[in-house]
């Protein structure tokens, strides 16, 4: 059994599997892994800076190996002059989240690169379509990272998305982290999953090392999502977003208090800058989303994406009664993680709910 679908079909990836662009996490060595291993990597440029860009782009060259990849952009952050500047690099894909596309997605589309919208809700992926999007992101509010406050979860909301946009292929998001989830956004579908958080916790991520620790030890409950780091730190994020983060000393004081802490901004600015000089609190805060529980370990990126596949192939074939021995995918004929990276056949991705839990996944 193969995973070809419409999305590898349009993006020429072997998996399908993409890269969620985090800003501050997605750079040139993780982009470049992605799509050495066979998905779709995407550079998290964020407001689209074109130094940043420079760089990430000659070491995104250097790992992926000739294979297809992508920029993302924050619609909100980014121009349309960025937009273009960016398709210079040669992207085959690019894509736009959060906020008004519209102005963008032309320019895209004129340059030859696909098009990925990433949507919240029912009427932006109906705009999507309208705007001709040659891959729709339907991102659920387990995502990691920032969503739209009034989001919808990710089981229900992407066929609905599937619904509405065919036959534009869909990529599922928020939650998904091993095989399973890869396996349940075909169920439901789409044609393919875009992951963050599962791929922020991998060798080439830029995350740092404290927060890449804190992802493989937390569990999804420790998630929540807020705008109160967003205010607090003064970011420039539009109202209409929260974040998910892992906990944070500034959620427990300023949770439910939103309003009077928008009110109190430049001295609540001023407190969180001093902790962070401190080092009481991280410097960013820890995004991530529901699905961390199923994180175990730091593998490398370029080994991660075929073991995905590998566990979302047998998780379906399991699921149609075909493979022998039935049962889990990942009991003895398929051991769990063994941890070691480079080992696709082993894929570092087990945790399964009736076994023990591993952090860090060399803890056995
Ligand atoms: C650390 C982090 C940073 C993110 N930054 C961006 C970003 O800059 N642009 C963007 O389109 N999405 C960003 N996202 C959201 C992803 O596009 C995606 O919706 C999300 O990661 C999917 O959920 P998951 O984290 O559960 O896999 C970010 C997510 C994380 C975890």
């Amino acid at each position: 059994m193969s995973l070809a679908t419409a999305f590898t079909e349009l993006s020429g990836v072997e998996h399908p599997i993409a890269l969620a662009p985090m800003g501050g996490s997605a750079g040139g060595a993780l982009a470049g892994a992605v799509s050495r291993g066979g998905g779709l990597g995407m550079l998290g440029s964020g407001d689209g800076d074109p130094e940043w860009l420079a760089r990430e782009v000659t070491l995104l060259d250097e790992a992926r190996a000739g294979r297809p990849w992508g920029i993302g952009f924050l619609t909100w952050a980014v121009t349309g002059e960025r937009v273009a500047q960016a398709l210079e690099l040669g992207p085959s894909a690019v894509m736009l989240s959060f906020g008004d596309p519209g102005p963008c997605a032309q320019l895209v589309r004129d340059a030859g690169a696909l098009l990925m919208l990433q949507v919240t809700d029912l009427e932006e992926a109906r705009r999507a379509v309208d705007l001709g999007a040659d891959v729709i992101v339907a991102q659920g509010t387990e995502a990691g990272g920032h969503g739209a406050v009034r989001g919808r979860s990710t089981l229900p909301f992407v066929p609905a998305v599937v619904d509405l946009a065919d036959p534009t292929p869909v990529l599922a998001a928020g939650g998904i982290a091993d095989g399973r989830g890869v396996a349940a956004a075909l169920a439901l579908g789409a044609a393919g999953a875009l992951l963050g958080t599962r791929f922020q916790a991998t060798a080439e991520s830029l995350v740092d090392p404290d927060t890449a620790a804190a992802l493989v030890a937390a569990s999804g409950q420790d998630t929540e999502r807020s705008r109160v780091l967003d205010l607090a730190r003064g970011s420039s994020w539009p109202a209409g977003y929260a974040a998910r983060t892992l906990g944070h000393p500034f959620l427990d004081v300023w949770r439910g208090r939103e309003d009077e802490l928008a009110d109190a901004a430049g001295d609540v600015r001023r407190e969180y800058e001093e902790a962070v000089a401190r080092g009481r609190i991280p410097a960013l805060p820890q995004w991530a989303g529901e699905g961390v529980d199923l994180i175990g370990d730091l593998p490398s990126a370029a080994a991660l994406v075929p073991a995905l596949a590998a566990q979302a192939e047998r998780t379906l074939e399991r699921a149609l009664g075909r493979a022998a021995g039935g049962g889990h995918p990942d009991t003895p004929e398929h051991p769990p993680a063994t941890n070691h990276p480079d080992t696709p056949e082993h894929p570092p991705i087990a945790n399964h709910p009736d076994t023990p839990r591993r952090h860090p996944a060399t803890d056995t």
